[in-house]
């Protein structure tokens, strides 16, 4: 692996999560998705988090983004206890510091880009002029300048997707939570993708990419390997894609 010193992060800590646990309770049996994750996440990184199917990646995305709720473990997003949070809070952590990017792209099936994109900004309280602008300008950055009257149904993959980073930019997050944002896609259609939050990454924000995909992966500046719910490695530096998936 190499490192380069570019490559280190240098921004204050703003994710801080220790000694992690989540368990799903079925009926009779636990599941113990997570057994004890304990990571540093500093601004302006590039963060790759790896793992089989099962491992624990979306449960971990789950936690950072204050979407679900540990077991156990101690969670500080800039500098404060989650855990001791209110709703008010919690909402404007997820509405305005975080964007979120699924793998099925999670858009409103009916309605279109526009209106895909404003739906954040409606929760957020801004007027519906001044919403309308802000989510043409972000659908133009995307790419997507002359598709904000199609619906979904009516886009490409890619542009599906496209529409959903849309959303996921619109507040102005700092972070860019991604869980498989290209697992839905044609390979081609992914290093697109690929390149926009390359794009993201350069103007500053933080991302934190899931993926099990290893050339998906090898965009990032950090690689966290999870397995059966701990950390197996962390490793900073470029991961050189060719040559790993020559290796494997
Ligand atoms: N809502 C849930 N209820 C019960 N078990 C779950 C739930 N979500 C995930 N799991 C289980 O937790 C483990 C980790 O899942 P997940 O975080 O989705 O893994 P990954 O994203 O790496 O595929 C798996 O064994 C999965 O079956
Ligand atoms: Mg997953």
């Amino acid at each position: 692996m190499e490192i380069r010193n570019s490559d280190r992060p240098r921004g204050p800590v703003v994710i801080d999560i220790e000694n992690i646990t989540k368990d799903y309770v079925m009926g009779e049996e636990v599941v113990r998705a997570l057994r004890g994750v304990t990571l540093q996440i500093r601004r302006n990184e590039y963060i790759a988090i790896m793992g089989p199917s099962g491992s624990g990646k979306s449960t971990l995305m789950n936690m950072l983004g204050c979407l679900d709720t540990p077991t156990s473990g101690r969670y500080e997003f800039n500098g404060k206890n989650v855990a001791e949070m209110d709703d008010d809070e919690l909402a404007a952590v997820r509405n305005r510091e975080i964007g979120f990017v699924f793998q099925t792209f999670n858009l409103l099936p009916r309605a279109t880009s526009l209106r895909n994109v404003e739906l954040p900004l409606i929760y957020a309280g801004i007027e519906s002029e001044r919403r309308e602008e802000r989510a043409t300008q972000v659908l133009a950055d995307v790419g997507l300048g002359d598709r904000i009257h199609h619906k979904p149904n009516e886009l490409s993959g890619g542009q599906r997707q496209r529409v959903a980073i849309a959303r996921a930019l619109v507040n102005n997050p700092s972070i860019i939570l991604a869980d498989e944002p290209t697992g839905n896609l044609d390979s081609r259609t992914g290093q697109e993708i690929m390149a926009l939050l390359e794009d993201l990454y350069s103007r500053g924000n933080t991302i934190i990419l899931v993926t099990h995909e290893r050339d998906i992966a090898a965009h990032a500046r950090r690689t966290v390997h999870l397995r059966d719910g701990i950390i197996e490695s962390d490793e900073v530096g470029v991961m050189p894609a060719m040559e790993s998936m020559a290796a494997s």
